[in-house]
């Protein structure tokens, strides 16, 4: 995957206004590719059209901040509030999701208006320091930044669908890619993952990230690196997607239902990628996999997926560079060293793993309709880590929950395979 967002001085770092006129850029950036028609197209009912991200991240912004707070405030389109919600049930009724596509009014010249619209006055709020609000700024930030990388997810989609394969942007060289597979053991313990809150420190997390909280770890071993296409293509070759065995039973149901034969986006020797279609190279990480597919490969390679606590400890020793996960108790595991640890950990694909995304102990919604952001979506679905090459660099962190339902594929999630050490 080519690395789409780039910054040369980390957004963290910023003023707010700053870091507000910048990511709204970003996301206007994103979509300046791509034609008016590309940008109204809903390729299915989990996809939503470019147009519709432009425009719902912005009546994020009008709904909870700008109604509320700035007086002097007057809505660019008072039906807009029912066009761009999303899933708040709080703040009203909504416009069905799989016909988000049939909205080709307003156009996109009218959507970059309100974009302009509800960004200048937005502006006008953190100027004048009126907002109390500057966490629900954060979390609109954040919000948006989510919405950049589906609108990157969403378009692959559209255009996979497209028989010319049209490309999106040129690819960039990649990174990581033909390492040789290792293992990283971690002895475990108990241990203590989750972000501690905006408040501590660790700068801004979403509300399922927290609270920290301890659990359990037997020791264990993670990959040193992603699943490679090649590898994948073994599986696939030693019947992978004939043989029952290797598969969940539902999801089994679903490679008969939808006669998967392969990742999504795969062709004969090639596959469709934003910069079009191409050839597969062996040593690239397999991406657009199911959590479905990738338990079957896992169990294939008579492994499993990590547990998201084991993530997050592997990833916490990556990042911060040793330990800090580990409870004090006189006996910390051995931090792997960068460079002869774990590599694509983070902003390469998600990561699958083996845990049901469900409250953290201690959870609690915010309360009012910014309570519907997460918690509410806590049943059948699966999380990921580590973000992936569309995800904006400032949005990762080693806490990030990604949640997906087990047969979703079109999010870039590939797999990291861990194994028991008992
Ligand atoms: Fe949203």
């Amino acid at each position: 995957m080519s690395k789409l967002i780039t910054r040369s001085v980390p957004a963290h770092a910023l003023p707010l206004l700053d870091r507000f006129r910048r990511v709204r850029r970003q996301t206007e950036a994103l979509a300046d590719p791509l034609s008016p028609e590309d940008q109204t197209v809903q390729s299915m009912p989990d996809a939503s059209p470019t147009k519709w991200h432009l425009a719902h991240t912005t009546w994020f912004f009008e709904t909870f901040l700008l109604k509320p707070q700035l007086p002097t405030y007057r809505p660019f389109d008072p039906a807009y509030e029912y066009l761009f919600n999303s899933y708040y049930e709080a703040v009203g009724p909504r416009h069905p999701r799989p016909q988000r596509g049939l909205i080709t009014r307003p156009g996109v010249d009218e959507v970059l208006a309100y974009r302009r619209h509800v960004t200048e006055a937005m502006a006008e709020l953190i100027d004048s320091n009126r907002s109390n609000s500057t966490d629900l700024i954060e979390l609109g930030l954040h919000h948006e930044q989510q919405h950049q990388e589906l609108i990157l997810m969403d378009i692959k989609h559209a255009l996979s669908l497209n028989p010319l394969f049209p490309a999106y942007a040129a690819e960039r060289t990649p990174a990581n890619e033909g390492a040789p597979l290792g293992w990283v053991d971690f002895e475990g313990g108990l241990i203590e993952t989750g972000h501690a809150g905006p408040g501590s420190g660790g700068g801004f997390a979403f509300d399922n990230e927290g609270p920290r909280h301890r659990s359990w770890v037997d020791p264990f071993a993670l990959a040193t690196r992603l699943v490679t296409s090649g590898e994948y293509q073994a599986f696939i070759d030693d019947g992978g997607y004939s043989r029952p065995e290797f598969w969940l039973s539902a999801g089994w149901d679903v490679v008969k239902q939808r006669d998967w034969q392969a990742p999504l986006y795969w062709h004969e020797d090639g596959v469709f990628t934003l910069a079009g279609l191409r050839p597969r190279r062996a040593e690239e990480p397999v991406c657009h996999v199911s959590f479905y597919e990738a338990a079957a490969y896992a169990k294939w390679a008579g492994k499993r997926l990590p547990r998201e606590e084991e993530w997050e400890l592997a990833a916490t020793d990556v990042t911060l560079g040793g330990n800090s996960n580990m409870l004090d108790d006189g006996h910390l595991h051995p931090a792997p060293a960068a460079g002869e640890g774990l590599v694509q950990m983070i902003g390469d694909v998600w990561e699958w793993t083996a845990s049901p995304y469900v409250a953290y102990p201690g959870f609690r919604e915010p309360p009012g309709a910014i309570g519907e952001y997460n918690g509410k979506f806590m049943a059948n679905q699966m999380v990921l880590r580590g973000g992936c090459a569309a995800t904006p660099r400032d949005h990762i962190r080693a806490t990030y929950r990604n949640f997906f339902p087990p047969d979703a594929r079109w999010m870039f999630g590939g797999i990291r395979l861990a194994e028991d050490l008992r």
